[in-house]
């Protein structure tokens, strides 16, 4: 369902806002600072608060001595839950010197029941505290704080609604993220995901392609399609359309060059995708697939629903599929009961299964997730040593997955000059990074470089001619 009006409404907050702001005391600069934590959609969601400021008169600050503060959290494991209370602690030191300072914390982590009562009681001075499903009340919540006393908190438990067409800017012009769902059904037994972003919820087909249509009007050649799980779009639709669809569907739309999207789950990758894959030409050879376990026992337990033969005969039909495919993963280390034998599949998998990049994790205790009960909590040192082996057998695959394009030449979409004036970088479709000599006009085209030198997770490599 999605409420057409809702976009208005947010407008005309945004209208009054801009007016409060125009009658504020002379003497402020009218400046956010806005610090974004976790996934590509966090980073999503904050483009369009941080639109939303500038276009209510604000301007963006790097440092936190700003008038208004916010924060876009993330709560998948604990040690990002950490570094916010420390935040928050300095925050108060500045709010003293700077008594119209106003602090706006929301996403994920509001939506954990003791996260929102430790703010009312130890940061009271926190001005608005607002969680994942009335995001889109931004502005709405924007002007109730400067109209108001005290602090405020509207989170909300779930949210059927899906709002289109807010505003939104963008890092790079010439790419972006776009979301296809939101929310996820799976309850991996160790993820706080589902508890805090809700049910699965898919965009229609015809509103995903609108945006992207108005996007490469507006420049961009490249998009990342983002959900927890995209390859189970579209089933909880009115008319049901696969992912597989609707990437045909993105496929047909002129001026766009790449395509890419994350995150798939392995239990739901089909063939149909697969073969979609292999016949586009704008399908970008890269996929990031989570293993998380290599154990067939550990994967059942974490209610993955695939085992590791399963895993391995999926990567075997993708890669005769597309021999040249990039393979990304994420691996959790140190899941309770994990033994030393649960941990020598996981090895072997990572051995056999020649991925570019693993992100590895320290398994992390998510409160109400049936995993924090589970008897068996690994040890902390334990867990930190069998890190320190896969850590080392992940960067040596990976240098030598990285490397086998070396005297090649690839496509690279220019995306920044890097810290070295007159070395750009930018990214093949593999997602390889690339750093060579050239000129900062050609951020944000396509050109032809030859790989000359790979330098473990990157190369570095000479144009060959410009290809657009
Ligand atoms: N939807 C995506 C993952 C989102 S969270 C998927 O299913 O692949 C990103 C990654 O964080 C996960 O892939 C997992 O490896 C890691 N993660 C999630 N919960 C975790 C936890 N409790 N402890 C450690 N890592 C975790
Ligand atoms: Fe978490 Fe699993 Fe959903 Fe990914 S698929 S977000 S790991 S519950
Ligand atoms: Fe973190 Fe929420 Fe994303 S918990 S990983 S920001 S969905």
């Amino acid at each position: 369902m999605s409420k057409i009006n809702e976009t208005e409404l947010q407008m005309h907050y945004i209208e009054l806002s801009r007016a409060l702001l125009r009658e504020a005391p002379s003497g402020q600069e009218h400046s956010f600072h806005l610090f974004t934590a976790g996934c590509q959609m966090n980073v999503l969601q904050s483009e369009s608060v941080a639109a939303i400021m500038e276009k209510i008169g604000y301007t963006p600050k790097e440092t936190e001595d700003a008038d208004i503060i916010i924060y876009n959290t993330c709560t998948v494991r604990e040690n990002a839950n950490q570094k916010i209370y420390g935040h928050l602690g300095h925050l108060k030191n500045l709010k003293k010197k700077k008594p119209h300072m106003k602090i706006i914390i929301f996403g994920c982590m509001m939506q954990e029941p003791h996260v929102v009562e430790k703010i009312r009681k130890d940061y009271p001075f926190v001005d608005l505290v607002f969680g994942t499903h009335n995001m889109y009340k931004f502005a709405e919540l924007f002007y109730r704080m400067m109209t108001s006393e005290g602090q405020i908190i509207d989170v909300w438990k779930e949210s059927e609604d899906i709002v289109e067409g807010l505003p939104s800017s963008r890092k790079y012009f010439f790419k972006t993220g776009v979301n296809v769902m939101f929310g996820c059904n799976n309850f991996c037994s160790y993820c706080i995901v589902p508890y805090v972003r809700g049910r699965e919820k898919s965009r229609e087909p015809q509103d995903i392609i609108k945006e992207i249509e108005d996007l490469v009007k507006d420049g961009v050649t490249e998009i990342m399609l983002l959900g927890q799980n995209v390859n189970s779009y579209g089933k909880t639709l009115a008319v049901p359309v696969t992912f597989a669809q609707l990437l045909e569907q993105i496929e047909q739309i002129e001026g766009l060059k790449r395509i890419r999207f994350m995150t798939s789950h392995p239990k739901d990758l089909s063939d149909e995708l697969i073969a979609v894959m292999a016949k586009s030409s704008k399908i970008c050879h890269h996929l990031h697939l989570p293993l998380q376990s290599g154990s067939s026992r550990i994967l059942k337990i974490m209610n993955r629903r695939y085992d590791k033969e399963r895993y391995l005969d999926l990567v075997h039909k993708i890669r005769t599929a597309i021999p040249d495919i990039s393979l990304t993963t994420d691996i959790i280390v140190g899941f309770p009961g994990e033994t030393e034998e649960d941990f020598q599949e996981t090895l072997d998998v990572v051995e056999k299964c020649d991925y570019d990049t693993a992100f590895t994790f320290i398994y992390s205790k998510r409160t109400g997730t049936p995993a924090a009960s589970m008897p068996d909590q690994i040890p902390e040192d334990v867990v930190k040593e069998r890190f320190d082996r896969l850590l080392s057998l992940v960067q040596e695959k990976g240098r030598a997955a990285s490397s086998r394009f070396t005297g090649t030449v690839k496509e690279v979409l220019v995306e920044e000059e890097s810290k070295d004036a007159g070395v750009l970088t930018g990214r093949t479709e593999h997602n390889l990074l690339v750093h060579f000599p050239g000129s900062k006009d050609l951020i944000g085209k396509y050109v032809n470089v030859s790989l000359d030198e790979c330098k473990g997770f990157y190369y570095f490599g000479s144009i060959v001619n410009e290809s657009e």
